[in-house]
């Protein structure tokens, strides 16, 4: 969500007339996009932002912005007002189409410009992001959070939820694809909500409007919610062709006193229940997850319950935190915080098992071929391309054919596995 509003941001600039520069010493406007869903965020900001004071000292004509979801907290704002005074413009979340007015104003009247928290945000239909990659595209469905699971910031940063209708985003993705792109990931904090506010459509609906785009390849979308998850939508594996066979589903955790306590609103069985529903459905799913460790009050035995979930579920993948207290949320008042040294063991024990298991789903791809949706070449090796399965997997391959490779669908031999990654060499290039 974070790295679309930047494109959108970037792509504001664009269609105003600058150009990208990676130097900031050679800019003429800097932006920060802050992230503060964990506390460690906060803590590089501030580093990160001190260091522009000398080129602000050395060019008073430099201008630096603040957005993102750390501008959205009170208390940060007047930080930055009193430490960092001479930032220029700050604009929250939900101010981000008002960005080139803000900037117009700064320059013209040389005053600094706060855009900050919106009780009524407009859903933005006219913003034409910078994409990050020219053959896939990140694309909002809904906006904010509804939720409030008590470890959780993004309510507050982000708003309440609003979705978009179906025709507004199916308009938006046959253009993109008119553009080149062959595959989506559709954003929500939690897609399951979705419902268009004019027909009153759900996610299902969108996902089957989609589907029948012209141009399209792949569907993805992210983040789903165990609360929400619907038998309707599950049954989309089936019948879409172009949604693909892979599936973001945090858990948090694996025991059930600790989710009632998240308010995450579902148990451990009924999540079991629902990864069973998904391999019914589409047996070569893959599913990834995200997972907290050292929730206050989280005793030995429930962390065990944990790891035995995620050896029940055997993940593809799983992004690991430790919690991290955020002011303002309700668990950051919760007096049974666990012990820092605990929660840093606690989670070398949780990632020990996920790579295992990780390496051990990556090994069953030994000798198969995929079709891999080229990316580009690697940062590190020119002769290198990576790309994605439909699964999502992240294949690296030989740079072996002088065609350009990007955005092309091609098969793949797998011939090793790692616990990250794929390595093969290219069988044939099917496009
Ligand atoms: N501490 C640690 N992890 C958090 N997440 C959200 N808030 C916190 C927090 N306070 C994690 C959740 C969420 C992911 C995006 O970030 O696992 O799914
Ligand atoms: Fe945060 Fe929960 Fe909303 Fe996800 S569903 S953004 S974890 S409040």
């Amino acid at each position: 969500m974070n790295e679309h509003d930047s494109e959108n941001i970037a792509g504001m600039l664009e269609a105003i007339g600058y150009i990208h520069e990676e130097n900031p010493n050679m800019a003429d406007v800097l932006i920060v996009n802050t992230c503060s869903v964990r506390e460690n965020a906060d803590n590089r900001f501030f580093g990160v932002l001190g260091t522009f004071k000398k080129i602000k000292k050395s060019n008073p004509d430099f201008i630096v912005c603040v957005c993102g979801c750390m501008p959205q907290q009170p208390r940060i704002v007047e930080e930055i007002k009193k430490s960092f005074s001479w930032v220029d413009i700050i604009f929250g979340t939900q101010n981000i189409s008002r960005f080139p007015e803000l900037l117009d104003r700064r320059i013209e009247t040389g005053k600094k410009q706060y855009a900050i928290v919106d009780d009524n945000p407009v859903v933005e239909e006219h913003m034409e992001p910078k994409r990050l990659f020219k053959h896939k595209a990140l694309v909002n469905i809904t906006y904010g959070c509804n939720n409030f699971c008590t470890y959780c910031i993004v309510p507050y940063t982000r708003g309440r939820e609003k979705s978009r209708t179906v025709k507004d985003i199916c308009t938006e993705i046959d253009k993109l694809c008119r553009d080149g792109v062959k595959e989506v990931m559709l954003l929500g904090q939690n897609v399951d909500s979705f419902k268009d506010p004019v027909t009153g459509e759900g996610f299902p609906d969108l996902l089957r409007a989609i589907n029948r785009i012209n141009g399209l390849e792949r569907i993805r979308f992210m983040t789903s919610h165990p609360k929400d998850i619907s038998d309707d939508m599950i049954s989309c594996f089936g019948e879409c062709d172009k949604l693909c066979h892979n599936i973001h589903l945090p858990v948090q955790c694996g025991n059930d006193r600790v989710l009632k306590r998240m308010n995450r609103k579902y148990n451990r069985a009924q999540y079991l229940e629902i990864i069973e529903k998904l391999r019914e459905a589409c047996p070569d799913i893959t599913i990834s997850t995200d997972i907290i460790v050292g929730f206050p009050g989280e005793t030995e035995e429930e962390f065990e319950d944990t790891l035995s979930l995620v050896n029940e579920v055997g993940f593809d993948s799983a992004f690991t935190f430790i919690y991290s207290p955020r002011e303002g949320t309700p668990a950051a008042k919760f007096e049974d915080q666990v012990p820092e040294e605990i929660k840093h063991r606690r989670f070398d024990r949780l990632v020990d098992d996920i790579n295992r298991i990780s390496l051990e789903k990556n090994s069953t791809y030994l000798g198969k071929i995929c079709e891999v949706l080229v990316e580009g070449k690697s940062k590190n090796n020119d002769n290198v391309y990576s790309g994605r399965t439909d699964g999502f997997k992240l294949v690296n391959f030989d740079a072996c054919s002088e065609r350009e490779l990007e955005g092309k669908t091609v098969s793949v031999k797998i011939t090793e596995c790692k616990t990250f990654s794929l390595e093969g060499v290219i069988v044939d290039e099917t496009i």
